[in-house]
């Protein structure tokens, strides 16, 4: 039987954090997404909370960088988004470019965007497992637009 091609569409969630809110990117950013095949299905701006960002951030409570990365992303506001396309996931960490812009690619959000690896322009899931988790983390099902 011949094979078809896999075609996942797949939510992420995307945070446009707060330097980028700040520099008024928040335009320029989403045409990345929107011309690479991602579409917003969700959005709201949030200036989180020390306990939000502590409680998303939870995984990197360890690390030595985790008290500057909850101040930097209690700092201003952020647009929260879920993003949703083929491979969405995946599609949405090659436009964003690696963590640190110093060795994101160019074309990539967080080259043209990012100024350290702290203040590194978005932020999206590493996989469907924590795609999941952090979309119910800021969004309800009934605020996610379904086009069915
Ligand atoms: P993000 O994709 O939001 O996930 C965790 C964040 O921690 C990451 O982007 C960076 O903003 C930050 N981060 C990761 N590594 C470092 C580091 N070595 N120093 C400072 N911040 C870091």
């Amino acid at each position: 039987m011949a094979q078809t091609p896999s075609h996942t569409l797949e939510q992420t969630l995307s945070i446009i954090k707060p330097d980028a809110v700040e520099q008024n990117q928040i335009g320029n950013i989403i045409e990345y997404f929107e011309r690479d095949g991602l579409n917003v299905v969700a959005a709201k701006m949030i200036h989180l909370s020390t306990e939000q960002a502590k409680s998303f951030y939870a995984v990197h409570a360890e690390k030595p960088f985790y008290e500057d990365l909850v101040k930097f992303m209690t700092s201003g506001p952020a647009l929260i988004m879920v993003l949703e396309g083929e491979n969405a996931i995946t599609r949405n960490r090659e436009i964003m470019g690696a963590t640190d812009p110093s060795k994101a690619d160019a074309g990539t959000i967080r080259c043209d965007f990012a100024t350290s690896i702290e203040r590194n322009a978005v932020h999206g899931s590493d996989s469907a497992e924590a795609a999941k988790k952090e979309i119910l983390f800021f969004f309800k099902p009934n605020e996610i637009f379904r086009r069915t």
